[in-house]
């Protein structure tokens, strides 16, 4: 497949996504979804949905009784979602943010956060011999792309996570709020002793990403072993990757993330459950 799809035409059954947010010109969910409509020439569409947040709860409803099958929710709607749903998923509900939504054929409005799934997913993919759960994970960052990661490598069945986090109270409020054993919130910024044991490396924050500060971190103390990972993928070799890269350590950049989280839509929508290819990656980071 060339760089642009030639042309789109649309049958009186096509099935119909999208992707709502505010402002959601950045998104590449558009680009991303209307590859795999092309790859597995489905009669369908994924629009982008400029919604004001205003206006969120009568867009939703109004998407439904439109007929489409589902759409994707980006921020700041991915909090907003959570109540309009008439079903939400274990992992939506844990992680408080809906990404995921789709309209089933009785009218109900179901809610998912495939952010995590993304997240395992990526590792799996482009490093499938790393044992990321083998030994400790430590996890940097108390946001929101934190919880879905914990959430993940909980479920994956990491014995131990450290979060660390600039504002230490956020990390403790949810480490009590997920109350398991397992998770540890540690100082910040890392002491090398952190590190010395960890089988995974995780920055959930949004250092390091075009625009935004650096991320100031000593590896010295990581094994050589250790997987390291960011879900920032714009650079896609962010500086914390490229330093982990220079001293042997295997990396997995963020993009797959991005990929593999809109797989479980596109299946629910379109039917297929669609493949993260080289060639789609190429594509997704290619100018319009
Ligand atoms: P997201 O939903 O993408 O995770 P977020 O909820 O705003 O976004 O969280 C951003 C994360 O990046 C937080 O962990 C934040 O740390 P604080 O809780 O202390 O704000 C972290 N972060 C952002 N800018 C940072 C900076 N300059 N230094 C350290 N951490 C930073």
């Amino acid at each position: 497949m060339t760089s642009r799809i030639p042309y789109q035409t649309l049958s009186g059954t096509s099935r119909l996504a999208g992707v709502m947010g505010w402002p959601v010109s950045h998104s590449k969910s558009p680009r991303l979804q209307g590859y795999w409509l092309a790859k597995y020439g489905i009669d369908g569409s994924y629009m982008p949905l400029p919604v004001e947040p205003k206006n969120f709860q009568a867009a939703l409803i109004s998407l439904r009784n439109l007929g489409f099958s589902g759409v994707n929710v980006t921020i700041p709607q991915k909090e907003m979602a959570m109540p309009e749903c008439d079903e939400l998923s274990d992992r939506a509900r844990r992680i408080g943010a809906v990404n995921t939504v789709t309209f089933a054929k009785d009218g109900r409005i179901l809610g998912d956060n495939t952010d995590g799934f993304g997240f395992i997913e990526n590792l799996r993919q482009e490093a499938p011999n790393a044992d990321f759960c083998a030994g400790p994970a430590v996890v940097l960052g108390a946001g929101g792309a934190s919880r879905a990661v914990l959430f993940a490598l909980l479920d994956e069945g990491s014995p131990e996570i450290r979060i660390a986090n600039r504002t230490r109270k956020r990390a403790d409020d949810l480490a009590a709020e997920i109350n398991d054993p397992r998770i540890k919130v540690v100082d910040w910024p890392l002491e090398p002793a952190a590190l010395a044991d960890i089988s995974l490396l995780v920055n959930t924050t949004s250092l390091g990403m075009v625009g935004q500060p650096k991320l100031e971190i000593n590896l010295d103390g990581l094994p050589q072993t250790a997987l390291v990972t960011d879900i920032v993928y714009a650079p896609l070799i962010t500086d914390l990757l490229a330093q982990a890269q220079k001293r042997g350590n295997p990396i997995v950049d963020g993009l797959g993330m991005l990929l593999h989280q809109a797989r479980p839509g596109f299946h629910r929508w379109f039917g297929i459950d669609p493949e993260v290819t080289a060639e789609l990656r190429d594509f997704v980071l290619s100018p319009d």
